[in-house]
């Protein structure tokens, strides 16, 4: 076993680097090198990435490959695609790829090619989708279906939400989709309170399917239904499917195991869009363009797993995050689509690299030393500008941002997308370079004003061009940003792939509820301030 990134030579060597590039500003980076701006570039799978406006040069990136050489990443990623059980603590292997290899494609768990597995599924969630979007699956009543109801939280439901909406332009007008998440029950009672039960789908995602909201979620919702439809048990089996690793939970809900999909253990929830996590996916846009997203996710995958690191598109993202994160001790990352349609994108993203990544000690159990994720937060342009922009552009934090943009627009509109275009190039132009006190002075400027409106730039941008946003897009996109929290994972030597963080809460939510809902005032078995809350609770909700 290799010795931990941090202790690595390489390490120090970064370290060594940063010092020496301490008080170097991108003006200067860009004064001494006129061809940067060309040359810090990288393309692959229809995505173009510009990262001269990062705070490295030539040698920071060659140290930083040389980083990711030393701590075993080509070992690692040889490991995820053989299929090794690399989530140590669930013993599992995790292999998110082959939900996209091509049909003829050889990937082995316990010895069993499972790509067989995965066009099965996908194959009947093809007929399923077809019959309903063509009318001929009909509801309990004889009606056809017109809403998709998609019930699920976390990966079950910011994968299937975001791809929803990323994908709305492709998808078919006639159906109306709703996503239903929270265990707050406004969530379910918005989404269904203009819906016909009779023309109404819902689609119960949920891997374990223990998970507390989206049982609740799903218990209301078919209780809609009955209700709507007369309370015939039967029509359970017209307007409920289920997508899960759990056949025998599902059943015990009363849903047939003939209207489930089922993926496997060895997908991961923030990883599993694209399995049958994705039926509402494709039920908006066909089955046609969702195998043409699973193309993007593989033509990614295959960049990932055979591109040298120095031109590897993930490899170097997750670098340039690293070094932001542990080397210049920038713990945030801004993620700021110009695309409305990627709206929800900066959502699933958090989800993906703060889940994955949000980790504090390696595989073995040794505490890292080092900062981890990044804390991953944004909005579309051009309405963040007119939001949170100013803390990027004068505050006294520095966010690394990765602004995403698409060269032709889906809905051209007079000049809005020249405009929506020139704002992201111009944010990331202002970012690096600012407005120095002498550019302000020059303008004749008051004195007194200068300090205020001068913008000290030097902030880091990555600058992501794609073409269109296409299922195909979505697909690559969604796998640049898997295969690089991957490789940061690697490189931490982390488990990216459970998330034992979440169970505590679980944990003492379970206990909570019991105390709010019970008759007689619970024993005291809390910290005082939890104890005092609890009683404030069913004191108010007595009265
Ligand atoms: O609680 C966290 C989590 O386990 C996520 O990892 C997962 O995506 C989500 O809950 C939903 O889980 P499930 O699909 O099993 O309902």
């Amino acid at each position: 076993m290799s010795a931990p990134s941090w202790e690595l030579p390489e390490w120090r060597a970064l370290a060594a680097h940063r010092d020496g590039m301490a008080g170097r500003h991108l003006r200067e980076l860009f004064a001494e090198d006129p061809g940067r701006g060309s040359r810090l570039t990288l393309e692959a799978a229809g995505i173009f990435l510009d990262h001269s406006k990062q705070r490295v040069t030539d040698e920071t990136m060659r140290l930083l490959v040389q980083l990711a050489e030393a701590s075993g990443l080509r070992e690692k990623i040889d490991a995820m695609f053989r299929g090794d059980r690399i989530n140590v603590t669930e013993d599992r292997p995790v292999l998110h790829v082959a939900l996209r290899a091509p049909r003829g494609a050889d990937i082995r768990v316990d010895g069993r090619n499972v790509v067989p597995d995965v066009h099965e599924v996908l194959d009947r969630m093809a007929v399923f989708c077809d019959r309903v979007r063509s009318g001929a699956w009909l509801g309990h009543g004889g009606k056809r279906i017109r809403n998709v109801v998609n019930v699920g939280i976390g990966g079950s439901d910011l994968g299937p939400a975001m791809a929803y909406l990323a994908l709305r332009h492709h998808a078919d007008r006639n159906l109306v989709f709703r996503f239903v998440s929270n265990v707050d029950g406004t969530d379910i009672v918005e989404a269904v309170s203009d819906l016909d039960p009779a023309e109404t789908l819902f689609v119960i995602g949920s891997k374990t399917f223990t998970t507390q909201e989206t049982m609740a979620n799903a218990r209301a919702a078919r209780d809609w239904s009955l209700a709507g439809l007369g309370g015939d048990g039967r029509a359970v089996a017209r307007h409920f499917v289920a997508v899960s690793t759990n056949a025998a939970r599902v059943a015990e809900f009363g849903i047939d195991t003939a209207s489930m999909f089922g993926f496997w253990d060895w997908v991961g929830g923030r990883y599993s869009m694209d399995s049958a996590i994705g039926l509402s996916t494709m039920l908006a846009i066909g089955p046609d363009a969702f195998r043409a997203m699973l193309g993007g996710f593989h033509e990614m995958d295959e960049h990932f797993r055979t591109a040298p690191f120095a031109r590897n598109l993930p490899v170097v993202k997750a670098l340039l995050s690293l070094w932001n994160v542990d080397f210049l001790g920038m713990p945030t990352q801004a993620v700021l689509p110009y695309e409305q349609y990627l709206a929800r994108f900066p959502a699933y993203l958090q989800q993906l690299v703060m889940e994955s990544n949000g980790k504090r000690v390696t595989r073995d159990g040794a505490p890292v030393p080092v900062d981890t994720s990044p804390i991953v937060w944004g909005e579309p342009g051009t309405n963040g500008q007119h939001s949170f922009y100013q803390l990027l552009h004068q505050g006294t934090h520095i966010v690394p941002a990765d602004l995403i943009a698409f060269v032709r627009p889906l809905n051209p509109l007079g000049e809005h997308h020249e405009m929506l275009l020139a704002n992201a190039l111009a944010q990331a132009e202002a970012l690096a370079f600012g407005k120095t006190e002498a550019e302000v002075r020059a303008e004749g400027t008051p004195e007194w004003l200068v300090p205020h409106r001068t913008f000290p730039g030097n902030r880091p941008t990555s600058f992501l061009l794609l073409d269109r946003l296409t299922p195909a897009a979505l697909g690559r996109l969604v796998a640049l940003y898997e295969h690089e929290t991957f490789t940061s994972g690697a490189i931490w030597g982390i488990d990216s792939f459970d998330q034992w963080g979440v169970e505590l809460g679980k944990v003492l939510a379970q206990r909570i509820l019991v105390e709010l809902t019970s008759p007689g005032d619970p024993p005291p078995s809390h910290d005082s301030s939890t104890q005092a809350l609890v009683r404030r609770c069913r004191a108010a909700r007595r009265s």
